[in-house]
């Protein structure tokens, strides 16, 4: 990488890059492999997949979550696949019958005897699992730092948010036609609205969302030095009077679809047909009556600020998790290289919100769809997904040798390469 922004395209486009991540960066990083309320119940796994690599994580006991390489000792069967749970704590191989207890313990070979150079305490390989905000984080190196010190500041720039206390509203599966990367960086910067996604210029100020990086994470949006204002971006060119505020706030809460609740939406009509009085600041008066609305349903929104009720966090979750996180709900899009093909990703959309207080919860289904173009995403995400084959394909060219990176826009990329790096060398 050189220190003018370029990135040689190998790194998105050649199988060997993608095995020295599946060499260097995959088995020493910290990553999410579930989230604690899929493993509700004792027995209860989930089969993480990375690469070809596999990891059960298992709910133990009631207050440990264990994770395990996913293979038999007898002959390397898959123990597990997906999710579900072990019936009466038994974890049992498929193939010849040897039974692990939730503890990694094997607990029967069949005809044992004829086994004796096997150990009676043989266990099966643990993976390290850490919890933090409801999320169950992974690493298969067992010196990498405790899991905390790897998310800093993440905790604490995270803490009003309550993540921990967010539930899966969907879970949507892809695989998409590109690297894992290119399908991050999709996520991880705004320069492409303006190409991407005109549309939504009229009611985003594209121009004034700010960058910052931290430890090995970054995030961007309307950070706290940001202008706070409902305006259209300035790309648009439009004077003082050549827009509406009320169409920018309608627009702005209308766009960002399922992170405002129907009710919070119809705060646009209530508050128009209110008629403020002269002078009143429209976002202010919007952002003030939503906080409202959500502390009258029991939520606790004492650590965030008036602003960030019309704003998102979008957060880089190094190396794989990206996605905005609004007050009462988030968008994380968790990015796997599929398999070990360089030109193939498998994208997991996680909508989480805070359940209503008094409303059941029960985890909604995983969908997998095994081509994008399946499925309807909504127009936005539509045009961010139509873009990746594209991307994936002209960077093979032989006229392709680095990508340049935008020296403010496209920050939190470079970070990201220069962090992997780290692991890499
Ligand atoms: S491979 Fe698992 S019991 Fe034989
Ligand atoms: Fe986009």
């Amino acid at each position: 990488m050189g220190d003018d922004g370029t990135v040689p395209k190998e790194r998105y486009v050649s199988r060997a890059f993608l095995d020295l991540e599946m060499e260097r960066l995959w088995p020493r990083v910290w990553q999410v492999a579930c989230r604690e309320e899929e493993l509700a119940d004792v027995g209860d796994y989930v089969d993480y997949v990375i690469g070809d690599q596999s990891i059960l994580v298992v709910r133990a006991a009631p207050d440990i979550i264990k994770a395990y390489f996913n293979t038999c000792l007898h002959r390397g069967t898959r123990l597990g696949e997906g999710c579900g749970s072990f019936a009466g704590g038994t974890i049992r191989c498929r193939y010849h019958g040897w039974c692990y207890d939730l503890e990694g313990r094997v607990t029967t070979i069949p005809d044992a005897h004829e086994f004796p150079a096997v150990p009676s305490d043989l266990r099966l390989g643990e993976v390290r699992a850490e919890c933090w905000g409801g999320f169950v984080f992974v690493n298969m190196d067992d010196d990498a730092e405790p899991l905390l010190d790897f998310l800093d500041p993440l905790p604490s720039l995270l803490a009003p948010y309550h993540v921990d206390q967010m539930r899966f509203r969907s879970y949507r599966s892809t695989v998409l036609p590109a690297n894992w990367k290119v399908v991050v960086d999709a996520f991880n910067e705004s320069y492409h609205v303006q190409g991407t996604h005109p549309q939504i210029l009229p009611w985003t100020d594209d121009v004034a969302i700010e960058y910052e990086q931290f430890g090995v994470h970054s995030h961007y949006g309307r950070l706290p030095n940001a202008r706070r204002q409902l305006r259209p971006s300035p790309r648009l060119g439009l004077a003082e009077g050549e827009f509406d505020e009320w169409e920018i706030l309608a627009g702005l809460v209308a766009g960002l679809g399922g992170a405002f609740l129907k009710e919070e939406r119809e705060l646009v009509e209530e508050l128009r047909s209110a008629s403020l009085p002269p002078g009143t600041n429209l976002l202010e008066r919007y952002q003030e009556r939503r906080m409202e609305l959500l502390q009258s349903r029991g939520f606790d929104v004492s650590g965030l600020a008036k602003e960030q009720m019309t704003s998102a966090d979008d957060v880089y979750w190094f190396p794989n998790m990206v996605g905005p996180i609004y007050p009462g709900s988030a968008i994380l899009f968790r990015v796997r290289p599929n398999g070990l093909d360089p030109d193939s990703a498998i994208k997991d959309t996680w909508v989480l919100e805070w359940p209503r207080p008094g409303d059941g919860w029960r985890m909604p289904e995983r969908k997998f769809y095994a081509d994008w173009t399946e499925k309807d995403w909504g127009p936005i995400t539509n045009q961010d997904y139509a873009n990746m084959r594209e991307v994936q394909v002209g960077m093979k060219s032989r006229g392709c040798r680095d990508l340049r990176l935008n020296s403010r826009q496209e920050s939190n990329i470079l970070h990201m390469h220069r962090v992997i790096d780290r692991y890499l060398t």
